[in-house]
Parts: structure tokens; C-alpha cells; sequence
């Protein structure tokens, strides 16, 4: 263990902007960014594309014994690949993101992808984004974040991004999967969502983009 590399677990619902302000974060203060949905979005994914369906606990443990899941990082991006194809985008899609949060329920998803997100902090200086990240994957990071927001003001947030994109979709579509998305994360019974707590909560309901990324790194200076 290198005792010099610092690690920044920031964690909370869908939508309240992790990634975005991780990501800008991260590039501020020189640490990569790891999105950890990404890895239970790539195995929802494979489950999809295999025609299996997501909330069959064993048929999604039974998936994983042929994958290998890969996350590279190309001039500081992360890039996510399945069996060695890059999936980095066709894991941003609706469907795709309520099966992440089907199979994410899965113990053995949860310890498969377990030694892929540590390794990963123990050897670089990272933002590590997702559900369990204070409170399970890095119980010893420096700082530990709960980033979120109403669901209203995430379900907006997520509804311009997915139409930005060209995805035709709904508001109250967004807004409904975003409840369902957190009623599953923070009710399953293995590493469900909520504040560490020796941790930080910031809710960015009221704050702008550049506020809320510099209210981050306004708490990670501190603590570093
Ligand atoms: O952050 P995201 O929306 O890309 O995550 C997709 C799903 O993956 C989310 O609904 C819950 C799950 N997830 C998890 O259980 N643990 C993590 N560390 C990250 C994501």
C-alpha cells in the first residue's frame, strides 16, 4: 500500500451530477476520475444483449463466469470495455441504466467488479464515483462526499442531458426511473446507498454547476 496516494469516494443518487463535477474535480486537483456505474452499467448491459432478464438474481450471476470487464483511461477519459469491445457508450442508454440498477442488487456482481475498483484506488490518486464507494469499496478514503439533490432538480438535470443527446425521451419518464432507480439503490440488501458517516453531505439543489464542482474541490483542498 502506498500510503502517499489519496483517494476521494464521492457517492449519492442518480442525477445529482457526480460524474460531471467528479470529473471537473478531478481534473483540477490532478487525480483521475473513476465512474464505477460504468462497470454495473457494462454488466447490465451483457445481460441485455444476451436476453436475460436483469432482475433474475442467479441468471445475472450465471452471466459473469465469461466476461471480463476492463476500465483503460486514455489522455485522463475513462473507457469501459466488455469482453475487450469499448461499451463506453451503449451503457448511457434508459434501458441501460435500470438494468445497472437490477444487476448492481446481485452479490456476485458486486464482488466480481470489488478488486477492479480497489486496485484501481490503491495505485492512483482517484475521484471514485458511485453508490458505496465511503461506505464499502474505500471505508479509508481521505474524503468522503454524499453528493445530491431533489429528485426534481435531478430528474431535470438528467432529462436535458439525455435530449442533448438526441434521446427521445419523456420528463415524467425520467422523473419515475429516477425514484425507481433510488428506491432499488438505497433498499437492496447488500451495500445499499446512503451517507458514510464520517463523511461530507453536499446537496447541489440550489447551487449552479461551477458552484457545486467548487464547493468539491473547496472540500477536498481542505482535507488534503
Ligand atoms: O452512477 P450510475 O447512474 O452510472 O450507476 C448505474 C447503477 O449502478 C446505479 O443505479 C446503481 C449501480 N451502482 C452501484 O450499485 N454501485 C456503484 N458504486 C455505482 C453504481
Amino acid at each position: 500500500m502506498n500510503n502517499n496516494i489519496i483517494n476521494v469516494a464521492i457517492d449519492g443518487p442518480a442525477g445529482a451530477g457526480k460524474s460531471t463535477i467528479s470529473r471537473a474535480a478531478a481534473k483540477t486537483v490532478g487525480f483521475i476520475y473513476v465512474d464505477t456505474g460504468a462497470l454495473y452499467r457494462t454488466v447490465g448491459v451483457n445481460a441485455l444483449r444476451k436476453g436475460i432478464d436483469t432482475k433474475d438474481k442467479p441468471a445475472v450471476a450465471a452471466t459473469l463466469s465469461d466476461i471480463s470487464v476492463d476500465l483503460v483511461f486514455e489522455n485522463g477519459e475513462q473507457k469501459v470495455l466488455l469482453n475487450g469491445e469499448d461499451v463506453s457508450a451503449e451503457i448511457r442508454t434508459p434501458p441501460a441504466s435500470m438494468a445497472a440498477s437490477d444487476v448492481s442488487a446481485v452479490p456476485e456482481v458486486r464482488a466480481f467488479l470489488f478488486d477492479l475498483q480497489r486496485d484501481i484506488a490503491r495505485r492512483n490518486n482517484c475521484i471514485m464515483d458511485g453508490r458505496d464507494i465511503g461506505t464499502v469499496v474505500l471505508p479509508d478514503a481521505k474524503v468522503k462526499i454524499f453528493l445530491t439533490a431533489s429528485p426534481e432538480s435531478r430528474a431535470t438535470r438528467r432529462y436535458k442531458e439525455l435530449i442533448e443527446k438526441g434521446t427521445q425521451v419523456e420528463y415524467k419518464d425520467v422523473l419515475e426511473d429516477l425514484i425507481q432507480r433510488d428506491y432499488n439503490d438505497s433498499h437492496r440488501e447488500i451495500a445499499p446507498l446512503k451517507p458514510a458517516e464520517d463523511g461530507v453531505i453536499v446537496d447541489t439543489t440550489n447551487l449552479n454547476l461551477e458552484e457545486s464542482i467548487n464547493e468539491i474541490i473547496r472540500i477536498i483542498r481542505e482535507a488534503i
